[in-house]
């Protein structure tokens, strides 16, 4: 475990309600966030951040040649804030192999399904279509294979009637907001691990649907 395990460095392209539940958190918690950085300017967590104090990056994509360039440069952003961990919080590119390696173990997701169903985008409207009773939101560790990294925890709600694709987000975010913190506080306390594509959490494997927190 590296002795850096406490600092957080979080990836954004958008509201970034996440990364401000985790910034709310970590007031009191046992993390800090180093640094936000995300590939799009106009995110409004980039306002997020500098209303709480914490340093920004801003990498757009779109001034990349390849996905391999950015990624490079993404990798070398990260690095100089020599944070213990990654957090995924609404980052909407998707990483490479070479830099999942780079940082193997150390990158987290949130993903608004109960992986792994539902892996990819659009989640609330492909639940609702389906017509599944169960929605929820996992945290997951990053691996090569998008969305399918072993989760940690999942946090379930129930479909009702007159549930649409916003009121379902809204509930989701509000299920977000305490389970993502919780998780990065149990890696900054050095109680999870990737190991052989696995999950561990205080040295005990978890199972297919991480730790059910309701
Ligand atoms: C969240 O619903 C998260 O699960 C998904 O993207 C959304 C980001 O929301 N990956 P926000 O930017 O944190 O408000």
């Amino acid at each position: 475990m590296q002795n850096n395990q406490r600092s957080v460095v979080v990836l954004i392209s958008g509201n970034g309600s996440n990364l401000q539940a985790i910034m709310d958190y970590s007031v009191s918690g046992n993390y800090s966030v180093a640094g936000v950085i995300s590939n799009r300017p106009d995110a409004y967590g980039l306002r997020r951040a500098e209303q709480g104090n914490i340093p920004t990056a801003v990498l757009n994509h779109k001034e990349y040649a390849s996905r391999d360039l950015f990624d490079n440069a993404l990798a070398d952003a990260i690095d100089r804030f020599e944070p213990g961990l990654i957090v995924l919080a609404g980052f909407m590119r998707i990483l490479g192999a070479d830099f999942v390696k780079r940082f193997q173990g150390r990158i987290l997701n949130i993903h608004p399904s109960l992986l792994p169903d539902y892996p990819g985008t659009n989640t609330h409207q492909r639940v609702l279509d389906a017509g599944e009773k169960l929605h929820g939101v996992s945290v997951h560790f990053v691996t090569e294979e998008l969305d399918g990294g072993p989760v940690i925890a999942q946090e379930s709600i129930a479909i009702e009637d007159g549930d649409d694709a916003e009121t379902l987000a809204a509930k989701i975010h509000q299920k977000e907001h305490v389970l993502y913190p919780t998780v990065v506080s149990w890696f900054a306390d050095g109680r999870l691990r990737l190991e052989d594509n696995d999950a561990y959490l205080d040295d005990r494997l978890l199972p297919e649907s991480g730790e059910r927190i309701t």
